[in-house]
Formats: C-alpha cells, sequence, structure tokens
C-alpha cells in the first residue's frame, strides 16, 4: 500500500481533516442557516446533533478507512462485499454533485476577494443589490468558478502531498485570528446586542422539525460526514493514531468556526438593522457593509483578507471532495491520478454550470416550478446534501451495527488507544452506532422526503 501515499505526521492528519471540514459550510452556510430557522434555538439543536450523533459518526468513518486502507468504495467493499460498495460509490456520487455547487459559492468567494482588494466593490451603494446582480452575471462567475477548479485540481494531481499539509497549518490558525479580530470590531457597533441575543438566547417558540432537519442536515455537511471523504483521508493514516483524540480535535475545530462567524455576523446584521433571514447573500451583504464603514485602506486590507481566508478555507474542502472521486478511480479502477483529476474537474466543472446559471442569469434554472419555484443549486444542495449525507450516515451506522459489527470497530479504535475496550465511551458510541442513528437518521430521513416531495407531514 505505500504507493497511495499518506499523511506525513498525525496533525498532518488532523490539520487536513479539519481543513475539509471547516469552510464554505462554517462561514457562509452556518450563519444564514441559524438566520433562518430562529436563531439560537438552532445553534443549540447543532451542537447536540454534533456531539451525539456526528462526533460517532465521524470515529466510524475514520475507522473504516483505516481498516480497510482504500477508497470509500473499496473500503465498503473489502470490508462489507460487493452490495455494499454501493454505498461508497452513492457517497462519491453526492461528493461529486456537493463539489458542483460548492464550486461556484467559492468562485464567489473568489470574485468578492479580488472586487474588494482591486476593484470598488465596498464604494457600491446597496451590497444586497450588487450581490444580486453579481451572481447573475455569467462571465465573472465562469471565469471565478473555473479558476477555483484549477487551483484545486493543481493541489490533488500533487497527491497527498506536504504542500497543502503545510499550507493547512500555517492558513487555519490565520483564519482563526483574522475572524477574532473582527468579532472585537464588530461588538462594538451599535445594537450588536441585539445580534447577540438572536445568536445566543433560544427563543423555544420557533423549533420545529425543520429545524431539526436543517440542524441536522448542516452538521453533517459541516464535518465533511456520510459520503466517504473521511473514510478517504482515513485510509492514509497509521495505525498507531489514536482516532477518537483526532476526531475530537477536528469537531471542536469545525464547531469553533462555525460558532465564531455567528458571533461575527449577527452584531454585523443587527447594527446594520439588516434581517438575519437574507438566505445564501447573508455573509456577501453584511460584511462588505462593515469593511466599508472600516475607511478606504483599512477596509481593503480586512476585507480583502477575509473574503480571501474564505477561499482557502474553501480551497481545502474542494480538496478533499475532490479527492474521495479521484481515490476511488485511482484505488479500484487503477486509473493513473493526474489524467483522473483533470477529468474529474472538468466533468464536475460541467455539472455545475445550472447551479452557476441559477442565481439570475438563467430563468429556467433559478426558479424550478417542480421545486417550488427554488433554484437548481438549492435542489443540488438539499438533495444531496441535506437529505443524503444523514441517509449516508444512518446507511454506515448500519453498515457497521449489523456487518461489519460493532466488535471490529472496538478492535480499529483501539489500535492507537489501548483502553478504548470496555471503556465507558466505547458503550456510549456503540449505543449510538447500532440504535440511536440508525433509527433516528432513518426517520428524519423518511419524513424529509414525504414533506419535501410530496408534501406530506407524517411526525
Ligand atoms: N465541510 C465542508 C464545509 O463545511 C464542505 C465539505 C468538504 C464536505 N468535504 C465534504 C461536505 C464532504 C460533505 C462531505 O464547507
Amino acid at each position: 500500500m505505500a504507493n497511495r501515499g499518506g499523511f506525513s505526521s498525525r496533525i498532518g492528519f488532523i490539520m487536513a481533516a479539519a481543513g475539509s471540514a471547516v469552510g464554505l459550510g462554517n462561514i457562509w452556510k452556518f450563519p444564514y442557516e441559524v438566520g433562518e430557522n430562529g436563531g439560537a434555538v438552532f445553534l443549540l439543536v447543532y451542537l447536540i446533533c454534533t456531539v451525539v450523533i456526528c462526533f460517532p459518526i465521524m470515529i466510524g468513518e475514520i475507522a473504516i478507512g483505516r481498516k480497510a486502507q482504500k477508497d470509500a468504495y473499496g473500503s465498503y467493499k473489502s470490508l462489507g462485499g460487493r452490495r455494499w460498495g454501493l454505498l461508497g460509490l452513492f457517497g462519491i456520487l453526492c461528493g461529486v454533485m456537493i463539489l458542483s455547487f460548492y464550486n461556484v459559492v467559492a468562485g464567489w468567494a473568489f470574485g468578492y476577494f479580488l472586487e474588494i482588494s482591486f476593484g470598488d466593490l465596498l464604494n457600491t451603494a446597496d451590497f444586497k443589490l450588487f450581490f444580486g446582480e453579481y451572481v447573475g452575471m455569467i462571465w465573472d462567475n465562469l471565469f471565478f468558478s473555473v479558476c477555483f477548479m484549477i487551483i484545486t485540481a493543481f493541489i490533488v494531481v500533487k497527491g497527498v502531498s506536504g504542500g497543502i499539509e503545510r499550507a493547512s497549518k500555517i492558513l487555519m490558525p490565520m483564519l482563526f485570528a483574522i475572524l477574532v479580530g473582527l468579532i472585537i470590531y464588530s461588538l462594538t457597533l451599535d445594537n450588536a446586542m441585539e445580534g447577540i441575543k438572536f445568536y445566543l438566547l433560544p427563543d423555544f417558540s420557533k423549533l420545529n422539525l425543520e429545524t431539526i432537519y436543517s440542524a441536522l442536515g448542516q452538521a453533517f455537511f459541516s464535518l465533511s460526514l456520510g459520503m466517504g471523504a473521511l473514510i478517504t483521508y482515513g485510509s492514509y493514516i497509521d495505525k498507531k493514531q489514536n482516532i477518537i483524540t483526532s476526531a475530537a480535535m477536528i469537531s471542536v475545530m469545525d464547531v469553533s468556526v462555525a460558532f465564531l462567524a455567528g458571533l461575527l455576523i449577527f452584531p454585523l446584521v443587527f447594527s446594520q438593522g439588516q434581517a438575519p433571514t437574507e438566505g445564501p447573500g447573508l455573509v456577501f451583504v453584511a460584511l462588505p457593509g462593515v469593511f466599508n464603514s472600516m475607511g478606504p485602506i483599512i477596509g481593503k486590507v480586512v476585507g480583502g483578507g477575509f473574503f480571501l481566508l474564505l477561499c482557502f478555507a474553501a480551497l481545502t474542502s474542494t480538496i478533499s471532495l475532490l479527492e474521495v472521486p479521484v481515490a476511488y478511480l485511482v484505488d479500484t479502477k487503477k486509473l493513473p491520478r493526474k489524467a483522473v483529476v483533470w477529468l474529474l474537474a472538468t466533468l464536475i466543472f460541467v455539472v455545475g454550470l445550472p447551479s452557476m446559471l441559477s442565481q439570475g442569469a438563467v430563468d429556467m434554472f433559478s426558479s424550478m416550478s417542480f421545486y417550488g419555484g427554488k433554484s437548481f443549486l438549492d435542489f443540488v444542495s438539499e438533495v444531496f446534501s441535506d437529505i443524503s449525507l444523514p441517509l449516508g450516515g444512518c446507511l454506515m451506522s448500519i453498515f457497521i451495527a449489523y456487518r461489519w459489527k460493532t466488535q471490529s470497530l472496538s478492535e480499529e479504535i483501539s489500535s492507537g488507544n489501548e483502553n478504548y475496550k470496555g471503556s465507558f465511551l466505547e458503550k456510549v458510541i456503540n449505543l449510538v452506532i447500532m440504535y440511536i442513528a440508525p433509527i433516528l437518521l432513518g426517520l428524519i430521513f423518511i419524513n424529509t422526503v414525504f414533506s419535501k416531495f410530496f408534501g406530506i407531514e407524517i411526525i
């Protein structure tokens, strides 16, 4: 297996996996999901989902990958037989579809970085109007998202390289520092406290089933779970690593960045008298206003810096999304890595075109009548991320519980963590994997499908 490559150190793996987890999901998606789903109560449900369901699932994924030492498809197949391999293939499909729209949004972030740093975006009179027009501009979007896909492919071609490990180790702390700096500034603004209240004081009257699905979907997406990304990364680590502590560090980093992003955005939104229910435009509309108020030079530096770091966060995520299908074709189909990367990057880019054109550029994609007038981007993101990732997690727990068996899971976790067997944690993890996750995720899946596609509320 030596020629598959691998992470050079434990911290390299943690940083790469945290890099995969921390991305647009934390800084772009999380705040607008909180905004649309009633504020603090969403945050609370999200935290519960992360600890109770997602943490054990993450451990399971890493363990499967490390045991099998293969890509998502190959891992399920070698541990469970050909039929379970289908689950791996489903995950790979989800990865392809998620990357197709993720790359479009990353393109917006890249465009904002350039337009703030080198253009005069900050002099715009109405940022909301600007964003609405911006995402509908075909040529700009094409250019920026092509660039983003090319950069992603360049890095993935190099394999599980020291470059990305080293880059993540520098960029992650920088992202943290900029976030904290901006938060301190934003807390000094008028009305900031209104934002903090919305974000931190739960209003339980806003709690409904929709909140729970969204929070769960968001937790899966943000932690890069449910489609085999961590099976793939887990296959690149050695048997001495402690999977539990690694998974804990990855989760804590991911949750902290999401939490901090909310702490930054809501004071800003409220201080500018905007509504938090803006949707996907939230970060792109609320932040430029603040950068603008910092004056022409500081605004450009801080604003440009923020969007640049957002791009880096997105980049370590697009890399992990692309690595999943690449690892499949390289490991299982024995195709050359370089050709596979460029082929997939091109294909995924093309698959992403309708999402790119769905933000006003082309009516047919922007408002789809069969999907409640929502956009193609919403459709792909809801089907392949919100619905499919928890489903993938559900099936993975069933796989561990009833095919691979929890004894094998414990065995794998024990390597690198001798005290695991017989511990309280082992019991909790097994309980979640055997009963809580499959039942809860299964119910939620069924209910979501019925309510989204047939308008029937079962629960
Ligand atoms: N977790 C990333 C984010 O929050 C996105 C991502 C990267 C992802 N790899 C993934 C999501 C795999 C689901 C599955 O932005």
